[in-house]
């Protein structure tokens, strides 16, 4: 049994994505994205289930917010769907006041608004050209930002550029597992998104708006699976790859030494590209949901392969360790020279069972209670950590497993569209005058 404190000001927030819950795909001159047509025709989609109707909230945002509100979250972080802002290259009024309507009812209810700009959902008119593996979305991404920007300056209280994007390089053009399927093309994916990050912040900064703008990225610090020589560099190169090919532009303006002249990866970086990716931004936001193991291979691409670790694990096979979560913190404290951090996703996947309208999902609470205590003991540490956010506030379409996958604090019946919190929605409750106990 603990009592958890946090500051005054740490900021509790639960988060969702566009494509993911808002379903509405066909409505207000949406124009379809990249997930729209991979989770039809790929066979790596479960049952190629999409995000048609998902948890409705583009129709139910009031109904949510107000449960969030009434569960005492002070933030809701959720993202804009870029189709719906630009849709065949067109600015679309219709999709841009849906957001100021969402955004509006969360100060309705004292809450705050975290936007993120890109969650997954890219334009498919602007895959049909290339999509991240050309140069010009990265310009075409800075001047959808500018629409936002312009239009939700009054609105939205903390804005974040990109979500996870080693996930947008790496698994949509590089192993091809999620959207738009393609191969080989991750560092020139990672480049573009990296420079679509550097110029949105440009156009941020040239407008003068105040609200802090930060990125999200989702870390990978691996342990070696032995002490050898061998895999500590096995997982230094997982690292490098994972993480500080997003990190250290951002902080150095440099790609890892690591991967360009050790491993020979080309980026394809044109005069001034990094001074615009380095530029300072408000904080940074680390999505971590657990750690893994590496040794070195020869035969792998990278010289590096998973290997099986010791703890106990969520339904998606991700062990639970709370304290790589306190090693990420320390990492990007130590690398950034203490940005303010938030947690902008943590969370676990469980088989959950609703019965008389209850979830009684204790896994989930505990692991929701020891990633908490480790936020607890980064800030005892001196960990500039401001904030952290439930992923997510409902049972949503999850990627390739459509909605196989649970990550809810508030279980979605998605045939009545009914929301019933689970047990760890109402731990969330008893956050209160900022402790929590457990
Ligand atoms: C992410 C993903 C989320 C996933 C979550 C669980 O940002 O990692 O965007 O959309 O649903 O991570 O896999």
């Amino acid at each position: 049994m603990k009592r958890l404190y946090f500051p005054n000001d740490f900021l509790i927030g639960c988060a969702t994505s566009s494509y993911q819950v808002e379903g509405a795909l066909h409505e207000d001159g949406r124009e379809s994205c990249i997930w729209d047509s991979f989770s039809r025709k790929s066979d790596k989609v479960y049952q190629n289930q999409n995000g048609e109707i998902a948890d409705d909230q583009y129709h139910l945002y009031e109904e949510d917010i107000d449960l969030m509100s009434r569960l005492g979250f002070k933030s809701y972080r959720f993202s804009i769907a870029w189709p719906r802002i630009i849709s065949y290259g067109k600015i679309n009024s219709l999709g841009l006041e849906h957001y100021k309507r969402l955004c509006r009812e969360l100060h309705k209810k004292g809450m705050k608004a975290m936007a993120t700009l890109y969650h997954w959902d890219l334009p498919q008119s602007l895959e049909d050209k290339g999509g991240w593996l050309e140069r010009n979305t990265a310009y075409e991404f800075a001047r959808y930002a500018k629409v936002c920007f312009e239009y939700l300056a009054d609105d939205v209280d903390m804005w974040i550029t990109l979500n996870e994007p080693f996930c947008s390089a790496y698994l949509g053009y590089g192993n091809g597992i999620h959207a738009p399927g393609l191969l080989g093309g991750n560092e020139i994916a990672a480049h573009h998104l990296n420079l679509a990050h550097g110029l949105a912040v440009s156009e941020y900064r040239k407008l003068g708006l105040k609200a802090p703008i930060g990125i999200s990225l989702n870390p990978s610090i691996p342990k070696p699976s032995t002490q050898s020589m061998k895999d500590v560099y096995a997982a230094k190169i997982a690292c490098a790859f994972q993480t500080d090919i997003y990190l250290d532009p951002l902080i150095s303006g440099e790609y890892p030494k690591l991967l360009t002249t050790e491993l020979g990866l080309k980026f394809p970086i044109e005069p001034d590209d990094m001074a615009l990716i380095r530029q300072k931004i408000d904080f940074i936001g680390i999505n971590y949901y657990s750690e893994h193991v590496v040794s070195f291979d020869e035969k792998a691409e990278l010289r590096f392969r998973e290997e099986p670790t010791w703890q106990e694990e969520t339904n998606l096979q991700w062990p639970v360790v709370p304290f790589g979560l306190l090693r990420t913190l320390q990492y990007f404290a130590k690398k950034t020279g203490n940005t303010p951090l938030y947690i902008t996703e943590n969370g676990a996947a469980y088989d959950d069972v609703l019965a008389e309208g209850r979830v009684h999902d204790k896994k989930r609470c505990d692991y929701y209670a020891q990633h908490l205590e480790i936020c607890n003991q980064a800030i005892e540490e001196g960990i500039n950590l401001k904030g952290y956010f439930a992923w997510s506030f409902l049972d949503n379409y999850e990627w390739t497993y459509g909605y196989t996958k649970r990550f809810g604090i508030v279980y979605v019946d998605f045939k009545t569209q009914k929301r019933y919190p689970k047990d760890s929605a109402y731990m969330f409750r008893d956050f209160n005058n900022n402790y929590i106990e457990y």
